[in-house]
């Protein structure tokens, strides 16, 4: 887990980021009503979480450099003898600044009023400009208040700075802690996936095997899941994002499962292509294992000094080279390369940068530039093929297969360290592993 001692240190390094003069503004996530007085389960914005630790709604975190009272003002909910009643434990003032370390603790109804005072005399605020309505609109109001007051010597701010400046360069790099986190999240997530291969039958449905994924990491106290699982069979695999999971599971197809688990808000994302009675066909396995090589080609173009692109550009040179072999591209292979011949069947990036959020925040060039992978950033790496059902260019046999191989995997001083390595997927290992239950 995050100590506070690392919270703190990042309010520091934000602080030390951000301009001379200058206030930093940051909301908590709003609570999500599904219907009605009923909310969806509450998930901290992952900037607020990272800088603060403090999971509540109704929150407003204030950064202000050099401040004398103190560096970090965190508006939050009083706390309410009868609230703790009905929804239970929350931190109040006094919880926020003796548990969450902020120097000051005002309750959220203060904070409209209070912004102008704290904004005048500064001459830049950093804040997550769009991202949050309310939020720009009491910013806003607080300017204009202040302009209104200029003749009794009041300063308004005239420079707006998007907080998504800073603070994703210092997501991108992973501390050891945050590691230690990943790495749950990723050991119960394959555990999840191994209990689905095991669990797998023809004529199971597909949301069977989804309460398989979701019981395995609910047994180990991780709640949520970092983003729905996708429970895929047959050509249901090749919808990218198919989170239906509604259908029966037929002898003969594959499924595709994506599914993570989220453990102390960082997430976990696997993907695992695996027959439904055990054993992939000749033309199953063929694509299979065109795919895992060209994650295998990926991986291994993940190191200190590589760029971002350079593993996505491996996978697609092995995808489009096992293509031609197969018999589904016709050409030379840099010129269906060139021309982006294979993008019908492999339409995707090979993968994203992975932490709090599953498709974590982080620039993926620098000056126009590709950037270079560093020790500390976490991605996916998650090549597919999906052969349309209705695509009438390729042999019938490949038709409707949808296969994706995803793993994740830390940048480390030399090269790289896959963190779900664990989870099976040679189709030897996967075969194995799905006949031992039967
Ligand atoms: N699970 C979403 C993705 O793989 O990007
Ligand atoms: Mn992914
Ligand atoms: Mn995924």
């Amino acid at each position: 887990m995050i100590t506070p001692g690392e919270f703190k240190q990042r309010r520091k390094l934000l602080m030390r980021q951000m301009k001379k003069n200058s206030i930093a503004v940051l909301a908590s996530a709003p609570a999500a009503v599904r219907n009605r007085d009923v909310e969806y389960p509450y998930r901290q914005d992952s900037d607020f979480h990272y800088l603060t630790g403090f999971d509540e709604s109704e929150a407003v975190a204030v950064f202000v450099p050099g401040r004398e009272q103190g560096e970090f003002i965190l508006f939050c909910r009083k706390y309410d003898e009868t609230k703790a009643i009905w929804t239970g434990k929350h931190a109040g003032l006094e919880g926020a600044m003796k548990q969450f370390g902020a120097d000051e603790a005002f309750p959220i109804e203060d904070f409209a009023e209070t912004l102008p005072t704290l904004l005048d005399g500064k001459r830049t605020v950093h804040y997550p400009i769009g991202f949050h309505k309310e939020l720009d609109q009491q910013v806003m109001a607080a300017v204009n208040s202040l302009r209104g007051k200029a003749r009794t010597g009041a300063k308004p701010p005239d420079e707006f700075i998007a907080l998504d400046r800073i603070v994703p360069e210092m997501r991108l790099f992973k501390s050891p802690e945050e590691i230690r986190a990943l790495r749950r999240a990723v050991e119960v997530s394959v555990l999840a996936h191994k209990r689905a291969m095991t669990a797998c039958r023809p004529g199971l449905y597909e949301y069977q095997i989804e309460a398989e994924l979701s019981h395995e990491c609910m047994r180990h106290g991780l709640r949520h899941l970092a983003y729905p699982s996708i429970v895929a069979g047959g050509h249901n695999a090749c919808v990218l994002h198919y989170t239906e999971n509604a259908e029966m599971l037929r002898d003969g197809d594959l499924l595709l499962i994506d599914a993570g688990a989220e453990y102390a808000n960082y997430a976990a994302d696997i993907t695992r292509t695996f027959p439904v009675n055990g054993r992939y066909s000749e033309p199953q396995r063929l694509l299979y294992e065109l795919v895992l090589e060209a994650q295998l080609a990926a991986i291994a173009k993940i190191r200190p000094g590589n760029t971002w692109i350079q593993p996505h550009e491996e996978a697609v040179r092995v995808i489009v080279k096992g293509l031609v072999k197969l018999g589904l591209l016709q050409g030379r292979v840099y010129k269906l390369i060139k021309d982006e011949a294979y993008k019908p069947f492999f339409m995707h990036r090979t993968g994203h940068w992975l932490g709090m959020d599953v498709h974590d925040v982080g620039a993926y060039k620098i000056d126009d530039k590709w950037r270079k992978l560093e020790p500390g950033m976490v991605l996916t790496v998650e090549p597919g093929l999906y052969i349309p059902p209705a695509c009438m260019d390729v042999d019938e046999k490949w038709r409707g297969i949808g296969i994706r191989i995803e793993d994740d995997v830390l940048v480390t001083q030399k090269s790289c360290d896959v963190l779900s390595a664990a989870c099976p997927k040679t189709v030897a290992d996967i075969e194995a592993l799905m006949g031992a239950g039967r």
